[in-house]
């Protein structure tokens, strides 16, 4: 009987300390994909109802390794005057104000980043890049930002859309006849 009790007892506290385990992957996973920023800031409403070119906001996307976040001053540039009323905008001010960034939180980074090379500017300017791209916003020939970032668009909360794992880049360069030696990205 005692016996009996200790073993359901000790297979209950297993049974739970999984299902918690497997909680806590599922939220961590989730904040990984989606953290929270500073300030609630919004594609859909940007990029999508207002068509703001990408570039406009991540100026070195296509001269650089680094895409690149805005500046304080470019939010400003507008929100000096729009929607001044909107607490959200009113943290822009602040920041502003105490002459700080704005601390955004990264939502891509390749894992082992230090043994990769990636640069934005090689795909964003692709000379020959066979990739279907018919959202491609530059005009010229490059690959668009959405066949990597997704649909940001119609994203009210940026999140990762590709892995980023290795698998991913080789598979893309396979179907493009980019390179696929190890020394093009590991270098
Ligand atoms: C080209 C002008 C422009 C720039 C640059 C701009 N915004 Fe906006 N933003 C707007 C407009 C216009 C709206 C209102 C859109 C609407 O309500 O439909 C808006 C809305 C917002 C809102 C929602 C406010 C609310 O309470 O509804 C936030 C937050 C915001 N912007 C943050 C930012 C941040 C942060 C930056 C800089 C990274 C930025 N914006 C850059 C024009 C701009
Ligand atoms: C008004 C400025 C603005 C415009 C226009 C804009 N973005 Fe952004 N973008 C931001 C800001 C601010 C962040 C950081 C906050 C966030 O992640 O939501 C960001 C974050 C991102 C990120 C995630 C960066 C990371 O941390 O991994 C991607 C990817 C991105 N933008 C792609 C795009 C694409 C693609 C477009 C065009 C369809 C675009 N953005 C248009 C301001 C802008
Ligand atoms: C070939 C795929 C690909 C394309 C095309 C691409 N990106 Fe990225 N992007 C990535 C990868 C991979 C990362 C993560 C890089 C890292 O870990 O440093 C990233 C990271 C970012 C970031 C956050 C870090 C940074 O570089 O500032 C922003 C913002 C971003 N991309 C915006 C854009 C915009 C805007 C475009 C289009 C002009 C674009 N990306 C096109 C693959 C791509
Ligand atoms: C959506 C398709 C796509 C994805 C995803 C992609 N690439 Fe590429 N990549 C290309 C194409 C196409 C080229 C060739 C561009 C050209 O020749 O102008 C290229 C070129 C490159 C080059 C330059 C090769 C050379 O000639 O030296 C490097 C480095 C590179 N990619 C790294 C990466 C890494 C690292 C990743 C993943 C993190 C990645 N790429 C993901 C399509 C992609
Ligand atoms: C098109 C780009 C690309 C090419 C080509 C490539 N790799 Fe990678 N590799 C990556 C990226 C990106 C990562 C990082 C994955 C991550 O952080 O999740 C990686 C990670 C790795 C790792 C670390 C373990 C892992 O899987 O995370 C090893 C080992 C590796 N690569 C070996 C190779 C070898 C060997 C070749 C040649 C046969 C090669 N790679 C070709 C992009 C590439």
């Amino acid at each position: 009987m005692l016996r009996r009790f200790i073993i359901t007892g000790v297979f209950g506290y297993f049974l739970l300390f999984m299902v918690l385990l497997l909680l806590m992957g599922f939220r961590w996973n989730r904040y990984r994909k989606t953290p929270d920023q500073p300030i609630d800031f919004s594609h859909q409403i940007h990029a999508g109802k207002l068509n703001l070119d990408c570039l406009f906001c991540h100026e070195t996307a296509d001269d650089s390794y680094f895409a690149g976040v805005p500046t304080v001053q470019k939010c400003m540039d507008c929100h000096i005057n729009v929607k001044t009323d909107s607490p959200k905008v009113q943290k822009i001010h602040k920041y502003w104000n105490e002459k700080q960034p704005i601390p955004w939180n990264r939502v891509h980074r390749i894992r082992q980043r230090n043994y990769v090379y990636f640069t934005h500017e090689r795909h964003v300017k692709a000379e020959e890049a066979k990739v279907n791209n018919p959202n491609h916003v530059l005009g010229k020939p490059g690959i668009a930002c959405e066949a990597c970032h997704g649909e940001v668009k119609a994203m009210d909360h940026m999140r990762a859309f590709s892995s980023l794992k290795m698998g991913w880049c080789v598979e893309c360069h396979r179907a493009n006849e980019a390179p696929t030696d190890c020394l093009t990205c590991h270098r």
